[in-house]
């Protein structure tokens, strides 16, 4: 028998990666306060988010997740929403087609605020403070100021998070995602890149689609598919003080949900069985997933989902593989095989991006284009060989130009990062490289669906 869950039996656990607060009082204050916010997402979407994703475990859909490491309150302007919304959009519309099957779209935005690191202090010459552990918690500068956990940071993220996601409902149903103007964006992307000529086929046939529509009567206007879009929010679970005053009981069927977002996952580091981060999503009913880094292990692995989804429940955990392209072909096969052996259901979904930081000469934290894309191709091998579903992709990326990740058509090199290297966090994808990743992977999902080995020229 399960042990009784409430939103607060998490804080009976051990737990990993929460910031000090000096203030206690003003923590709780702030707590209280969140506790009479409204949700953010309506507790029906969520179980329509599980649904879908139901159909990514059943090999019938795909996902693509995808939006900043961290947001933040400087980076926070409706261009920047829309940008990340457009490119999420096109990249959708392009696996789509090589998919055949739809394409489940979840932004990283409106919550993801809140990063692990890999120490809890920073030292700068002789000066230690905490480290920098997203804007929901404190600042990025080196002051003590700054760096102070400061509990007002939560009803910030708070409000920042609704105007996000008003937005994005806006855009979403508005109009704003009409097909053929999506299609019109990609024509433009495609006529500046210098791979045009590689992505000329798919934009053809894509092209050529839109006119069937069109001549069978199919249009925006009468067709509401073609107009508007479901369009959901993820991001990680990591300050609990947050997302357990945004948890609240569902009237309609008695159940608790996060209404921080309509899917949530426990990350790489705060994954043990039994400590608080586990204890506190067992007990949501939101669609969760889960990262598995190379450290995963497939006896663990199978209790955590034991605990995390004890009715085996397709659509409700979603494993996010992040092993790197160098050790993927070599650690998840035994993942996937054990899941499939015990028939677990799940979805696969694979992250290239946090296996795959290097630290450029210049100094810069960064991704070559060419690792993410090989451990997404891994991953992919590894689904076709085992005959299980390649679910999904996530990705850290953003719809403006910078230059974080190396290499793309455009071959950002170290040299270049120093340009615009505007992250709060981890190294993005541009625009330019996400949708660029986007036509590679159609590739593959044509191949996959067809049988054929992909043709497979250096990106
Ligand atoms: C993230 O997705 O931003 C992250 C920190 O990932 P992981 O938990 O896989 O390291
Ligand atoms: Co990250």
């Amino acid at each position: 028998m399960a042990e009784k869950w409430t939103p607060t039996t998490w804080r009976e656990k051990p737990i990993q990666q929460v910031p000090d607060y000096p203030d206690a009082d003003k923590l709780a204050a702030v707590e209280s306060a969140l506790t009479r916010v409204p949700p953010l997402v309506f507790a029906g979407e969520a179980r329509s988010l599980s649904r879908a994703m139901g159909d990514v475990a059943d090999g019938k859909a795909f996902v693509l997740m995808g939006g900043d490491c961290a947001e933040s309150f400087a980076e926070f302007h409706p261009d920047n929403i829309r940008d990340t919304f457009r490119v999420i959009l096109q990249m959708a519309v392009v696996l789509t087609f090589g998919a055949a099957m739809p394409v489940i779209k979840v932004g990283r935005l409106a919550g993801q605020f809140a990063k692990p690191r890999s120490a809890p202090t920073e030292t700068q010459g002789d000066v230690t403070l905490d480290s920098y552990r997203g804007d929901m918690v404190n600042g990025m500068a080196f002051t003590p100021e700054e760096r102070t956990p400061d509990p007002d940071r939560l009803m910030r993220v708070y409000n920042q998070s609704a105007s996000t996601l008003n937005l994005l409902r806006a855009f979403a149903q508005g109009g704003y995602a009409d097909l053929n103007k999506v299609h019109q964006w990609t024509l433009g992307f495609i006529a500046d890149s210098p791979q045009a000529e590689r992505y000329q086929d798919l934009a053809a046939r894509l092209d050529e689609t839109m006119a069937f529509m069109a001549a069978c009567g199919l249009n925006p206007q009468n067709t509401p598919q073609l107009r508007e879009t479901d369009f959901y929010t993820a991001h990680e679970a990591l300050l609990l003080n947050y997302e357990q005053a945004l948890t609240r009981v569902d009237s309609t069927s008695g159940d608790w949900y996060d209404t921080s977002a309509h899917f949530l996952w426990i990350g790489d580091r705060t994954r043990q069985l039994d400590h608080a981060h586990v204890e506190f999503m067992r007990g949501i009913s939101n669609p969760i997933g889960m990262k598995c880094g190379p450290s995963t292990d497939p006896d663990e692995l199978i209790r955590l989902i034991d605990t995390l989804n004890p009715d085996n429940t397709a659509g409700r955990l979603t494993l996010i593989s992040r092993m790197s392209s160098d050790k993927v072909l070599e650690l998840l096969p035994p993942l996937v095989r054990r899941i499939k052996s015990e028939g677990r259901n799940v979805a696969w979904v694979c992250d290239p991006m946090h296996g795959n930081t290097i630290k450029a000469s210049s100094g810069y934290k960064t991704r070559p284009f060419d690792r993410i894309l090989g451990e997404v191709r891994g991953f992919f091998d590894v689904h076709q060989a085992e005959g299980t579903h390649a679910g999904g992709v996530h990705f850290e990326m953003t719809g403006q130009n910078v230059t974080e990740c190396t290499g793309g058509a455009v071959a950002i090199t170290d040299a270049d990062l120093s340009d615009r290297y505007h992250t709060h966090c981890d190294p993005r994808l541009n625009a330019q490289q996400a949708l660029e990743l986007a036509f590679l992977l159609a590739e593959e999902l044509k191949s996959a669906r067809t049988g054929m080995v992909p043709a497979r020229a250096a990106s």
